[in-house]
């Protein structure tokens, strides 16, 4: 299903906005306690209007913006960004430098304003590996929101799922160093402790704009058991009542986790 049509502002009988009655329908169903988008489109969304590249990927983040108040709205209490990822460094020079400093803008302009509405963020990825003005960005970011209690903001920056179960798997095989017996004994629980941010749940719904229908290394183990929820709209086109929609699509789906249906 699209969700292409929202006509933003149409007041319906009640005087409630189209958005508000959405927002109204999603908070009677189950919330997800962890959402990840794949922020898809700003390209696109820019050249059909005759702009640069770089336009779209500038409209992308007051798309993110106009999402959070959405999102704490919902009650949602994790939501994953696909910022960047490991394999977009193949794009041009240009464009991952305007990538950078767009990412090093957003970091420090908006550190109060997270603040302010009680959002943590926390970087996820090899985010290190970025150059070291936006690695001290984020870092100062995560520092100074780490109170926030509302909502946690995970930016997937230079993150890719491949590489996440790589690092957790050095990391675990580390952490059992000299204890083979114990390290061949362990699973899902003492694995899962060594993923980017283990405090996190595991993802419920993953939603993906621009029409494309795969997850582009976006947090394979997670992930596992995620409903998938694909709109037309581009990412700089999209809102909070695209938000709401998603989450109403991901309502209406039956989630049997390998179990059969039970009456
Ligand atoms: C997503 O938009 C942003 C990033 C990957 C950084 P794109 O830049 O991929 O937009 P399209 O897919 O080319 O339209
Ligand atoms: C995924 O989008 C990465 C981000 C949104 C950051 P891409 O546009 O890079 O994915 P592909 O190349 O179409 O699979
Ligand atoms: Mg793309």
């Amino acid at each position: 299903m699209s969700t292409s049509e929202s006509p933003h502002d149409t007041t319906g009988a009640a005087g409630e906005t189209f958005e508000e009655s959405l927002l109204k329908k999603a908070l009677g169903g189950n919330i997800p306690a962890h959402i990840g988008i794949v922020m898809d489109g700003n390209g696109r969304w820019a050249v059909s209007r005759g702009l640069k590249r770089s336009e779209g990927h500038r409209a992308g983040v007051e798309s993110l913006k106009r999402c959070l108040p959405a999102l704490l709205r919902l009650g949602v209490k994790f939501c994953t960004f696909y910022v960047f990822s490991t394999e977009n460094w193949k794009r041009p020079r240009e464009e991952v430098q305007f990538l950078m400093d767009l990412i090093l803008e957003y970091a420090k302009e908006d550190r109060s304003e997270f603040i302010r509405q009680g959002i943590r963020v926390i970087p996820i990825g090899r985010w290190k590996e970025m150059p070291r003005q936006v690695v001290q960005a984020l870092s100062r970011l995560s520092l100074d929101t780490a109170g926030g209690d509302k909502l946690t903001v995970l930016l997937a920056v230079n993150y890719g799922g491949r590489q996440e179960i790589i690092d957790a798997a050095k990391h675990l095989a580390l952490s059992y160093e000299g204890r083979k017996k114990e390290l061949l004994a362990a699973g899902e629980e003492e694995f899962r402790q060594f993923l980017y941010e283990p405090t996190a749940p595991d993802v419920d719904l993953v939603i993906r704009t621009s029409g494309e229908m795969r997850l582009s290394n976006f947090l394979l183990w997670r992930a596992a058991y995620a409903e998938l929820v694909f709109t037309d709209v581009l990412w700089p086109d999209f809102g909070p009542a695209d938000l709401y929609k998603s989450i109403i699509e991901y309502q209406g789906r039956e989630r049997r986790f390998g179990d059969v249906r039970r009456e």
